[in-house]
């Protein structure tokens, strides 16, 4: 029986594990806790750690638990800029789930874009209300519009189709642009000053930390809308606050927020929120937050649950082999086909 100390874990994510887990011989130890230096000690005894985007897997904490006997650390997220990988290297293997459903955070970010420039957050209070004017609620069409698109894998892919679909001119920018493929890439400056929406869906690396900063924004059209689906430090924060308050920005939708570790994913009504940038981007008429909750639908609920459980299958019953390790030897992560050892050390 191979033990899995599961941190962070939620009411959502418990039938599925469970289904997986019981399947293939895995038992879950759930911990509602996230795991960091003070809770990395609730795992002793288990064979792996199963973590999610917020989980602070720093270079103390891998020592902690590579002190207690771990294994492996599991991801059940495709992100892994909270994992120290390269503290990993040579004592704990890292594995995630690269795709689970793309379309669940490619829909998620037209969701947020259709709710923006038709109102319909607003609109749904409202009629609830028994308010049925329309003042105020003046939207724009997509169609025609141009939507710059930072980051065309997985995700980014799906939405510049859906954006298509729906007749807007679809610009892309990415460091490593798709070969063959029908996507208009341009420069990063073009997304910036031709864009009347922007929508991130790179990673967040030391490069991308604060891709949307005031230079930026200084070159964006008046009125853009931003789209982060992707990962809160992609944006600096007060940066877009300014440019909110400036008139530059004419709406941001957000699903993630760089400092969102201590608070989304929890009830927190009834508590006085101690960050000044978020409770004022709240409150701004033009800002829709979501707490990461692209991710979150049945179809991937289901897939998170099966694709980790086969990673932690494959590399108890493989000889450390996994598909889907993160490899760190080489600086390709992801990329890398591990031809050596078919594993990363
Ligand atoms: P992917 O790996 O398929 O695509 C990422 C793309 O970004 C690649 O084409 C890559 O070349 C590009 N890229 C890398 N560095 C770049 C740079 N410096 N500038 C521009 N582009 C760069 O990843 P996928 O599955 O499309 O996910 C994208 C992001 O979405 C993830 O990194 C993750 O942070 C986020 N995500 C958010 C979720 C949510 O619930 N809000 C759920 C799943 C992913």
């Amino acid at each position: 029986m191979i033990k899995v100390a599961f941190y962070d874990t939620k009411a959502y994510d418990i039938p599925s594990f469970e289904y997986y887990g019981k399947l293939n011989d895995i038992q879950f130890k759930f911990l509602e806790t996230k795991l960091n230096e003070n809770t990395a000690a609730l795992a002793k005894e288990c064979d792996v750690v199963c973590v999610f985007v917020n989980d602070n897997v720093n270079s103390d904490v891998i020592q902690n638990l590579y002190d207690n006997g771990i294994k492996l650390i599991a991801l059940r997220s495709a992100g892994y800029n909270n994992v120290d990988v390269r503290a990993a290297f040579g004592k704990i293997h890292v594995v995630h789930v690269p795709a689970y459903s793309p379309y669940s955070v490619a829909e998620h970010a037209m969701a947020l874009l259709l709710t923006s420039v038709r109102r319909i957050h607003k609109a749904y209070n409202r009629t609830r209300d028994f308010n049925f004017s329309l003042n105020g609620l003046t939207g724009f069409d997509l169609h025609g519009k141009t939507v710059g698109i930072i980051g065309t894998g997985k995700i980014g892919t799906i939405f510049a189709n859906i954006c298509k679909g729906l007749g807007m001119n679809a610009l892309a920018y990415d460091k490593f642009p798709a070969n063959n493929s029908n996507i208009n890439y341009v420069s990063l400056d073009n997304i910036f000053k031709d864009s009347d929406i922007i929508s991130l869906h790179c990673p967040l690396t030391d490069e991308t930390r604060h891709l949307i900063n005031k230079n930026a924004i200084d070159k964006m059209k008046k009125g853009v809308v931003i789209v982060n689906t992707s990962r809160g430090g992609l944006i600096d924060a007060e940066a877009l606050l300014q440019g909110i308050k400036d008139r530059i920005i004419g709406a941001a939708c957000l699903d993630v927020y760089e400092e969102e570790a201590d608070i989304f994913f929890e009830d927190r009504s009834g508590h006085i929120l101690n960050d000044e940038i978020l409770s004022r981007l709240i409150s701004m008429p033009n800002v829709i937050v979501t707490s990461h909750q692209a991710f979150l639908t049945e179809e991937a609920l289901n897939n998170i649950a099966e694709t980790t459980v086969n990673n932690i299958k494959s590399y108890f019953t493989n000889n450390g082999i996994c598909d889907n390790e993160l490899c760190y030897r080489c600086g390709k992560i992801e990329q890398c086909k591990k031809e050596r050892k078919k594993k990363c050390f």
